[in-house]
């Protein structure tokens, strides 16, 4: 669904992403991991089109969508979760998920379906967003992704700064978005829970892929991880 090639992204003269290739299949996951300012956000955000490429491809299911612009992206099915999950503050939950759906994709994801998904956001929809928990907006930016029926989902570390069981909540919606057929790319510092959410990881650093692959132990991917 979603292949990266030889992807390279610069702020100026400097880089920040070197090199790197990935596939995320349809239904798949993938978990990016690395240090901070390994790039990883960086990588999202190329992906999403809000950074250009140096040089690489990026292909969703086959086409080549390294130039076209953020929001031709999102209707063509690139869904970013960013990092600080940039709501709305001043407007409700609901009217939140309804700025999306100008860019909504046909799909099994409607207002109906993601409050279903995410009772934490039903619950909330008359809410203002700058007055939700962290846990709360988190939840809040996914409803609002998905909405959009992405075939990709970019998830900028969901799980910064959330207490452990409202991290839980929002990982155990990912087997059902994943069920319909959208490939979840996601990015975390913590090793454990991007290994927990996912088989596949790869690892960054310092631009470049220290480490890809399957079921790695986790003394591997600690290592790739500092780069000893
Ligand atoms: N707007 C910017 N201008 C210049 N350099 C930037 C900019 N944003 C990020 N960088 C640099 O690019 C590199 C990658 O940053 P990036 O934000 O992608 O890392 P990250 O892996 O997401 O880190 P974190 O875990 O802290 O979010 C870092 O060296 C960072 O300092
Ligand atoms: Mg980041």
């Amino acid at each position: 669904m979603l292949t990266l090639e030889d992807v390279h992204v610069s702020y100026g003269q400097l880089p920040a992403v070197r090199g790197v290739s990935l596939e995320v299949p349809s239904g798949g996951v993938l978990a990016v991991i690395g240090a901070n300012g390994a790039g990883k956000s960086t990588l999202l955000k190329a992906i999403a089109g809000q950074l250009p490429l140096r040089s690489g491809r990026i292909l969703l299911d086959g086409a080549d969508i390294s130039g076209l612009p953020a929001h031709v992206r999102v209707r063509r099915g690139v869904a970013l979760v960013p990092e600080g999950r940039r709501l709305f503050k001043s407007l409700t939950v609901e009217e939140n998920l309804l700025t999306a759906l100008a860019s909504r994709r046909t799909g099994p994801w409607d207002l109906e379906a993601v409050y279903e998904l995410l009772p934490i956001v039903a619950e909330r929809r008359d809410r203002i967003a700058g007055d939700l928990s962290g846990g709360e907006a988190q939840a809040t930016a996914i409803a609002r992704a998905l909405v959009t029926n992405p075939l990709v989902l970019l998830l900028d570390e969901v799980s910064l700064g959330l207490a452990p069981v409202v991290v839980g909540q929002i990982y155990a919606g990912l087997p059902a978005i994943r069920s319909q057929g959208t490939a979840v790319l996601l990015v975390e510092q913590d090793v454990r829970q991007a290994t927990s959410a996912s088989p596949d990881v790869h690892c960054l650093l310092q631009g470049r892929t220290s480490l890809a692959g399957r079921d790695l132990p986790l003394d591997e991917i600690t290592d790739a991880y500092f780069g000893a």
